[in-house]
């Protein structure tokens, strides 16, 4: 097993990612101009992380011999998407430090894992119950109450694998839509608002934040991101808080996100993490001095971390497979305008390579940049309608 040093991994180095999507092009970007190398191991060929990459290694997770392969030709491994099976970084650890540890994976990899986590270190969250059983979720829905919402535990992403029960009448229809397999029941949380914090943790324990973002979803899919928030600083400073003690309890080296729930009378209630860049803070590349993927590439090499000050306020809109579909009721894949957009001095154009507009799939995204936060959302929301033109 490979003996943790807190020596640096510096410039020139090879960055290892598990994952090829637009994450860990967005980290491949990041790290090229402070010299790094990245290699990235893929299922597939030709994608996002991959196209920007210096080598993708095209192999199945557990093909444990091409995992091998990848481990021993790179200096550190990080991951893009917390599904990375666990017996896939177990091998990497073998040649190379595995950041953040397999620890967050772990924890992060499973709904009822990551909520009974953050219970067990005093961190609220919605109630919640284990579900294995039908007769778990009729008896959870009478301690529990409705409306709640039954989340499968595993691999669940975008609202796929959540179903929400109005009525205890619906426990036996939602038990099947799940699949019968492990779940876990929420109570439904009526929100005020979508809340959530990107912060970093270097090998030396050190923590950087980039404060409070607010998020507003469309059919569970995160639509608009925007930042800093406006929030009370006494809450936005306990939530950091509620992340650092997440990033602790962990010794997770890298990047983490903690996305929350503001109830009533501000109360925060912690509802998923991942520990890895998060979408909501795509906005960081041109809003802060150190983006959130430069961040992951200062912390998973033991680099010192960079500075997180926000330039501008900042909104972000992602671009789904629908903005691909303009006109006409045939639902016709046509390339939006992006010369409409691309005119705009304050908007900022990141499209991810991909090459079928599926609907629900991130193609990229906007960002734009103001003099506060209101108006970053106006122009950026604007600026997505031109593309539908
Ligand atoms: N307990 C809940 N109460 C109210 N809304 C919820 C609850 N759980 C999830 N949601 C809504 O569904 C969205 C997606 O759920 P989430 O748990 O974040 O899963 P994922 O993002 O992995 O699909 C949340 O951002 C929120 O809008
Ligand atoms: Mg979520």
């Amino acid at each position: 097993m490979y003996a943790a040093t807190p020596k640096m991994i510096l410039p020139g180095a090879t960055i290892g990612i598990l994952g090829s999507g637009q994450l860990g092009r967005m980290l491949a970007l990041a790290a090229r101009p402070l010299g790094y190398r990245i290699h990235v191991f893929s299922p597939e060929r030709d994608t996002p992380a991959g196209q920007v990459a210096d080598v993708e290694i095209c192999a199945a997770y557990d093909d444990l011999d091409a995992v091998r392969a990848f481990a021993r030709g790179v200096d550190v491994v990080t991951y893009e998407f917390e599904n990375v099976p666990a017996n896939t970084a177990v091998t990497c650890q073998q040649f190379a430090p595995l950041r953040p540890g397999p620890q967050a994976l772990h924890i992060a990899q499973n709904r009822l894992r990551e909520k009974s986590f953050f219970a067990e270190n005093g961190l609220p969250t919605a109630p919640f119950v284990p579900v294995h059983s039908l007769a778990d979720l009729q008896n959870g829905l009478a301690h529990i109450g409705c409306p709640a919402v039954l989340k499968t535990a595993v691999s669940g992403y975008d609202g796929k694998g959540q179903i929400k029960i109005t009525h205890p009448d619906e426990a036996e229809t939602a038990w099947q839509a799940a699949g019968q397999v492990d779940c876990i029941l929420e109570g439904w949380i009526a929100f005020e608002r979508e809340l959530s914090v990107v912060a970093a943790r270097g090998v030396d324990g050190r923590f950087a934040h980039y404060g409070v973002i607010e998020n507003s979803h469309a059919n569970h899919i995160l639509d608009v991101s925007k930042a800093p928030a406006n929030l009370a600083p006494a809450v936005a400073a306990q939530a950091v808080e509620m992340v650092q003690t997440v990033m602790e309890a962990l010794d997770v080296v890298g990047v983490l996100c903690v996305e929350f729930f503001l109830a009533g009378d501000n109360q925060l209630l912690l509802n998923e993490m991942a520990p890895r860049p998060h979408n909501s803070g795509h906005l960081t590349i041109e809003a802060c001095v150190t983006s959130q993927f430069e961040q992951q590439a200062r912390a998973v090499c033991g680099l010192p971390l960079g500075d997180t000050r926000y330039r501008q306020s900042a909104a972000m809109a992602n671009l789904l497979g629908e903005v691909f579909q303009r006109g006409g009721a045939e639902a016709q894949r046509k390339e939006p305008d992006w010369t409409a957009v691309l005119r705009l001095p304050h908007i900022k154009v990141h499209l991810y390579g991909k090459r079928e507009a599926r609907d629900g799939r991130k193609m990229g995204h906007l960002t734009a940049l103001a003099g506060s936060v209101d108006e970053a959302e106006r122009m950026v929301r604007e600026a997505r309608e031109l593309l539908r033109d």
